[in-house]
C-alpha cells in the first residue's frame, strides 16, 4: 500500500531568510534557503508524520513583496498536480508573511474545491532561519500537523500556533511572531502540542462554488487592477492619473478597487472621478482602510461600482481580477 504523502512547496520569505548574525531579525535576506533545506532542520518532523512520507517542491525562492501573478499561477499549477496523486494527504506551502494573505484567498478562490476537502496550509515566519529563536521550524511543524488533521479543509493558514482561514486571514503586526489576525471571525484552530483543538468549522469546499471554474481561464493574463485609498486631502488626481494612463503603454486598466474611509467612502471629488471611470467601462470596488469589518451598504450602488462583503482592499482586488479573468461576477459572495 502507497504511504500517505505531505507535500511542502516552497515560495521564499523570511522563513527561508538569512541573516548575517543569529541576533540580527530584521536586517536579513529572505528566500535564501531551500525548502528541503527548512523541512531538514526541523525537530520532531517524522513523530509528527508518523509513518507519512514529506515530498517538497521549489516554486519560486522570493521575498513575498515581490509576488506574481507567474507564481500563483505555478502553485495552484503545482497544487493540481499534487492533488491528483491519490496518496497526498494535503499541501503545505511556506511563504512570506507580507503577501501571505493575499496568495491564500487566490487559492481560496481557484482551489478549494478542487482537492476534494483536502487542505492547502500557508506557513510563514517572522524571524529569519538563522535567528537565535526561529519561528519558522514550529510553524512548518505546526502546519503538517493541520496538513494531515482529518477535519481541515480548504485553504488555511498557520503562524504562531494560530490556524487561520483564507478569507478572513490578515497580518496585523509589522514585528511579533504572532503577526495573523482574523479579524471579527477569530482563529479557526489551535495547534497545541501536535493536536489541532478546533473552534469553528474550515469552510467547507461545496462552498466555494465558482471556484472550479477559475482553475480552467485561459489564456491566464492578469488584468490590471489597482488600489487607491481615500485620505483626509486625497482629492482625484490618483484616479484620474490611473484612467489617463490606461491608454498609454501600459497594459489598459481594467479595475480600480478603493480602500475607502470608514464604511468604504470616499471624498466627493474622487466620487465624481469614479463614476466618470466606472461609465468608461472600468470596474469599481469599494472596500475600507479600516482593519476590521466589511462595507455595509444601505443604498443601492452606482452602476459599475461593487462591494464584496468583509474583504480587505488587497483581497478585493485579488477577487476582481478573477472576476473580470473569468469574464464572470457570479462567484458566490463569501
Ligand atoms: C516576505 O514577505 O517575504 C518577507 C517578510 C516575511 O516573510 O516576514
Amino acid at each position: 500500500m502507497t504511504s500517505r504523502k505531505v507535500v511542502v512547496l516552497g515560495t521564499g520569505g523570511t522563513i527561508a531568510g538569512r541573516a548575517n548574525s543569529g541576533s540580527d531579525n530584521v536586517g536579513y535576506k529572505a528566500g535564501e534557503v531551500s525548502v528541503a533545506d527548512l523541512l531538514a532542520a526541523v525537530p520532531g518532523m517524522s513523530d509528527r508524520l508518523r509513518g507519512c512520507e514529506l515530498v517538497s517542491e521549489q516554486i519560486a525562492q522570493i521575498d513575498s513583496k515581490d509576488m506574481e501573478w507567474s507564481v500563483w499561477r505555478a502553485l495552484q499549477q503545482a497544487c493540481l498536480k499534487h492533488f491528483a496523486d491519490q496518496s497526498v494527504a494535503g499541501i503545505v506551502i511556506t511563504h512570506g508573511t507580507d503577501t501571505l494573505e493575499e496568495t491564500a484567498y487566490f487559492l481560496h478562490l481557484c482551489l478549494a474545491s478542487v482537492g476534494q476537502g483536502k487542505p492547502v496550509v500557508l506557513t510563514c515566519a517572522m524571524r529569519p532561519s538563522t535567528a537565535l529563536t526561529p519561528d519558522g521550524p514550529q510553524n512548518i511543524l505546526d502546519a503538517v500537523t493541520v496538513a494531515l488533521d482529518s477535519r481541515s479543509t480548504g485553504v488555511l493558514a498557520v503562524c504562531a500556533g494560530a490556524v487561520h482561514g483564507a478569507q478572513h486571514v490578515q497580518k496585523a503586526h509589522t514585528y511579533r511572531v504572532d503577526a495573523f489576525d482574523s479579524g471579527d471571525a477569530g482563529p479557526l484552530a489551535w495547534v497545541e502540542e501536535g493536536s489541532v483543538r478546533w473552534c469553528q468549522s474550515p469552510l467547507p469546499a461545496e462552498e466555494n462554488s465558482g471556484s472550479a471554474m477559475a482553475v480552467h481561464i485561459e489564456p491566464w493574463q492578469a488584468p490590471r487592477v489597482e488600489i487607491v485609498m481615500n485620505y483626509a486631502g486625497a482629492g482625484d488626481s490618483l484616479v484620474n492619473a490611473l484612467c489617463s494612463m490606461s491608454t498609454g503603454a501600459m497594459s489598459p486598466l481594467k479595475g480600480i478597487v478603493v480602500a475607502g474611509t470608514g464604511n468604504g467612502t470616499v471624498n466627493a471629488a474622487m466620487q465624481v472621478s469614479l463614476e466618470s471611470a466606472a461609465s468608461s467601462g472600468i470596474q469599481i470596488a469599494l472596500a475600507s482602510r479600516c482593519a476590521k469589518g466589511g462595507v455595509v451598504r444601505a443604498s443601492p450602488l452606482p452602476d459599475g461600482f461593487r462591494t464584496y462583503a468583509g474583504l480587505s482592499a488587497v483581497k478585493a482586488r485579488v477577487r476582481l481580477m478573477l472576476e473580470l479573468m473569468m469574464s464572470a461576477t457570479d462567484i458566490k459572495d463569501r
